[in-house]
C-alpha cells in the first residue's frame, strides 16, 4: 500500500516536472524571446503571479524526494548488490541523472528566474522601459537560463527513458 502511494505521488510530479520544464524550454521561452518587450506582462505573469517556477521546481522536489524513498524501499535500504544489479541498475542510473537535473535547476536556473521576475517586476510598477544596464542584466540572464534548460531538459528525457526501460534492463544485460 505504502509503495502503491509512493508510485503514485512519484510518477504523477515526475509527469507534471518533466512535462512543465519541456514545455517552458520548447515552446514558452522561445515564444517569449521573439515577442521581446510586448511579453514582459505575460512573463510577469507566469513567474509572479502563477508562480510557474515554483511549481515545477516543487514538483522536482516531490518526484526525487518519493524517488529516492522507493529507491531505498526496493534496494534493501541501498545494497549496493540490488542497486547495481542489472534488473535495478536502469532505476539507480535514470535516478541519479533526475537528482543532477534538479541540482541545476534549483541551484543555477531557478535563481536565473527570479532575477527576470525582480527586474520585470520593478519596471512594470515604475512603468517604464529598462535601462541599458537593466537590458543587458535580463538578455545575460536570458541566454544562462536558456543554456541551463537544455541542460535540465536533456537530463530529464535521458531520466525518463531510464526510468520508462529499467525493467527490461536485466534482458540485455
Ligand atoms: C525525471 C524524473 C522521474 C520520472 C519521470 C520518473 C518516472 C518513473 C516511472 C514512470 C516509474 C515506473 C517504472 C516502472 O514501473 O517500470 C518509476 C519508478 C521508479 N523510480 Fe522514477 N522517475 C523519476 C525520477 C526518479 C528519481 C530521482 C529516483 C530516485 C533517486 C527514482 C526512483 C525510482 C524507483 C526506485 C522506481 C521503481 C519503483 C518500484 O519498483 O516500484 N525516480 N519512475
Amino acid at each position: 500500500m505504502e509503495i502503491l502511494l509512493l508510485r503514485l505521488i512519484h510518477i504523477g510530479a515526475g509527469v507534471f516536472w518533466v512535462g512543465s520544464v519541456l514545455t517552458f524550454h520548447l515552446f514558452i521561452q522561445p515564444a517569449v524571446i521573439a515577442s521581446g518587450p510586448a511579453a514582459t506582462g505575460f512573463t510577469y505573469q507566469l513567474l509572479h503571479h502563477r508562480r510557474f517556477s515554483v511549481a515545477i521546481l516543487t514538483s522536482g522536489l516531490v518526484a526525487v524526494i518519493a524517488g529516492i524513498t522507493l529507491l531505498v524501499i526496493t534496494s534493501n535500504g541501498l545494497d549496493p548488490e540490488i542497486l547495481f544489479g542489472a534488473s535495478r541498475l536502469g532505476f539507480t542510473v535514470g535516478g541519479a541523472v533526475a537528482i543532477l537535473s534538479l541540482g541545476v535547476g534549483a541551484l543555477y536556473l531557478f535563481p536565473r528566474t527570479r532575477i527576470v521576475e525582480a527586474t520585470i517586476g520593478g519596471l512594470l510598477a515604475e512603468g517604464r522601459p529598462p535601462t541599458p544596464a537593466e537590458q543587458e542584466l535580463l538578455a545575460h540572464t536570458g541566454r544562462e537560463a536558456r543554456a541551463a534548460g537544455w541542460v535540465v531538459s536533456i537530463g530529464l528525457i535521458v531520466a525518463v527513458i531510464c526510468m520508462a526501460t529499467a525493467s527490461y534492463w536485466g534482458l540485455f544485460l
